[in-house]
C-alpha cells in the first residue's frame, strides 16, 4: 500500500513539475504576465477554443497598457508579447537572420510531411522553398492568370443577381467562399471545379473540412501541445484532407504528364522546381568553420508538391474569402463609402470600354482604400508569431531572452488602437488616401505580415 501511495505521489509530483516547470521564466525577467496554471498556462479560453487566438491576444495587449512586453505561457511555452513597434521592426526586419522561425511546429522532430509546407516549414526548408517559390507570385504572373479571374467574377456577377432576385437575404461569406475556391482551383490548379454553383465539389469539401475542427482534432491537438514529445507523431492534419489534397495534385500531374503546361499555375510552378532536381541554397541555421553559410540541399519529392498545394488552398482561400466578405458587410452599413465605390467603379470601368482587366482593377482606388480599412479592422490573421533561433536582447532594454522563445506580434490589437489610429472603432477608408497614409505609423498596420516572411501570396489580393 505505502509503495502504492509512493509512486502515486512521486507521479502526481513529477507531473505537476512537467507541467509547470517554465512557469518562473518571466517573473525571474521582471516581465508582468497573466496567472499560468498547470499544462494549461495562461491561456486557457484559447486552448479550449472559447476565445479566438486574436482576441485572446488583443485582450492581453489592452489590459498591460504601460508595458513593453507582456509575458505569456501558452500550454508551458514561453512566449512574449511586444507592444512596441519598434520591437516588431526587430523581429520582423532589422534581427530577422535571430527570428526567422514561425514556431508552429509543436515538436521539432514532428513527423507529419504535410507541416512541411512553407507556413509552418522553419529554417533551411523554409528558405529553401520560400526561395523557389516566390517567382510565382509577380505581377507578371498575376497578370497572365487574370483572363481566368474575370471569367470567375463574371459568373459571381451573375449568381448574385440570381440570388437577390430570389431572396431578400444573401449569404455573402458562403458566396464569396465559393468564388474564392473557384479562383483557387482555376488559377492555382488549372481546374475549373465550378464550386460557385456546385456544393459538393471536391474543392468546396476540402475548403469546409480544413477549416472544420471535429472534436477528434480537438483531442490530439490537446495531446499534442501537452506532451509533445511522446505526440510528436500523431497526425497534424486530418488523414481526410491530405488524401484529398495528395489525390487531387497527384491527378493534376499526371493529366500533365509530370511537365509544365504554360498554363503558369502553381502546379506548373511545381513541376518546373521539381524539373530542376534538388533545391540548393545558403543555410539559414548552419556555418562553416570560416563563417560562411553551410550548403543545404532538399529533394522536391512529390509529398512535398503536395503539402504546398495544401497550404496554398489553406492560407489564401479562408484569408481572402474572409477579407472580401468584411469588406463587403463594411460597406453595407456605410451606404456613403458603398456609394462612391460603385461611382468609382463605374467612371473607371468607362475609361477601359466597360471591360475589367488588371489595370482597371489598379485603378480602383478608392475600393482599395475600402479593402485596407476592412482589414485594419478584420485582419483575416489577428496575430503574427516568431520564435527566437538563439538568445537575444531587446535593444535598449534590459530584456534578454533564450533560444526557443515565441514571438507574439497581434497585429490586430496595434490596429485598433487608438494610440496609432484616431476613433479606431470606425470604417473610415480616407485613412488610406495619398494624403493621409503617412499618418499611419510603421509597423503597427501589418494584415499581411512584414519583412521576409511576410505573405507571400499579397501580390494576388490587389485583385481578388
Ligand atoms: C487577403 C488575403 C490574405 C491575407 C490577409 C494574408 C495574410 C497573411 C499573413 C498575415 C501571413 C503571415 C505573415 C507574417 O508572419 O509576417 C501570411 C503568410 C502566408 N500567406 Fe497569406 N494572406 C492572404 C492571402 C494569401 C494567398 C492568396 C496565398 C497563396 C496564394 C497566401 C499564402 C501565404 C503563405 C504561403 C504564407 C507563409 C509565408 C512564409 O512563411 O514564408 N496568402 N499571409
Amino acid at each position: 500500500m505505502f509503495i502504492i501511495l509512493s509512486i502515486f505521489v512521486t507521479l502526481v509530483f513529477v507531473l505537476y513539475w512537467y507541467g509547470t516547470r517554465n512557469f518562473g521564466y518571466w517573473k525571474n525577467k521582471g516581465i508582468k504576465h497573466d496567472p499560468a496554471y498547470p499544462f494549461i498556462g495562461s491561456n486557457f479560453k484559447q486552448l479550449t477554443f472559447q476565445v479566438g487566438l486574436s482576441d485572446y491576444f488583443t485582450d492581453l495587449y489592452k489590459r498591460y497598457p504601460n508595458e513593453r512586453f507582456v509575458g505569456v505561457y501558452l500550454s508551458t511555452d514561453k512566449s512574449l508579447l511586444l507592444r512596441d513597434p519598434r520591437d516588431v521592426q526587430h523581429v520582423l526586419i532589422t534581427d530577422f537572420h535571430n527570428f526567422y522561425l514561425r514556431g508552429l511546429k509543436l515538436h521539432k522532430d514532428e513527423s507529419d510531411p504535410f507541416l512541411k509546407h512553407l507556413f509552418i516549414a522553419d529554417g533551411d526548408l523554409w528558405k529553401l522553398l520560400r526561395v523557389r517559390m516566390t517567382p510565382a507570385f509577380t505581377t507578371g504572373k498575376l497578370k497572365a492568370m487574370f483572363p481566368l479571374i474575370i471569367e470567375r467574377a463574371q459568373k459571381l456577377q451573375v449568381l448574385a443577381a440570381e440570388i437577390c432576385n430570389e431572396s431578400d437575404e444573401v449569404d455573402v461569406k458562403d458566396l464569396l467562399a465559393r468564388y474564392t475556391t473557384d479562383f483557387i482551383g482555376a488559377c492555382g490548379f488549372g481546374v475549373d471545379m465550378d464550386s460557385l454553383h456546385d456544393e459538393n465539389s471536391l474543392f468546396r469539401k476540402l475548403g469546409n473540412r480544413i477549416f472544420k475542427i471535429t472534436k477528434t482534432d480537438i483531442v490530439k491537438m490537446l495531446l499534442k501541445v501537452f506532451f509533445p514529445a511522446i505526440f510528436k507523431d500523431l497526425d497534424a492534419v486530418s488523414p481526410d484532407v491530405k488524401n484529398m489534397t495528395t489525390s487531387l495534385v497527384d491527378q493534376i500531374m499526371k493529366q500533365r504528364n509530370y511537365k509544365p503546361s504554360e498554363r503558369n499555375d502553381f502546379i506548373d510552378l511545381m513541376l518546373e522546381i521539381r524539373q530542376k532536381g534538388k533545391m540548393i541554397g545558403e543555410s539559414i541555421e548552419k556555418k562553416n568553420p570560416d563563417g560562411t553559410p553551410m550548403i543545404v540541399e532538399e529533394e522536391f519529392n512529390d509529398l512535398l508538391i503536395a503539402a504546398q498545394a495544401f497550404v496554398f488552398f489553406a492560407a489564401g482561400f479562408e484569408t481572402s474569402s474572409s477579407t472580401s466578405s468584411f469588406t463587403l458587410h463594411q460597406l453595407a452599413f456605410h451606404p456613403e463609402a458603398q456609394e462612391k465605390c460603385q461611382k468609382e467603379i463605374d467612371e473607371v470601368l468607362q475609361k477601359y470600354e466597360n471591360k475589367l482587366c488588371y489595370e482597371a482593377v489598379k485603378d480602383m482606388k478608392y475600393l482599395t482604400m475600402a479593402f485596407k480599412e476592412s482589414m485594419r479592422i478584420f485582419p483575416s490573421v489577428g496575430v503574427l508569431l516568431r520564435k527566437s533561433a538563439s538568445k537575444y536582447t531587446f535593444p535598449d532594454s534590459d530584456l534578454t531572452i533564450d533560444e526557443g522563445v515565441g514571438i507574439i506580434i497581434p497585429n490586430h490589437a496595434m490596429q485598433m488602437d487608438e494610440k496609432y489610429f484616431d476613433e479606431p472603432e470606425k470604417f473610415i477608408p480616407e485613412r488610406f488616401s495619398p494624403e493621409n497614409i503617412h499618418n499611419i505609423k510603421n509597423h503597427v498596420y501589418l494584415p499581411f505580415g512584414e519583412g521576409p516572411r511576410a505573405c507571400i501570396g499579397k501580390i494576388i489580393n490587389v485583385v481578388i
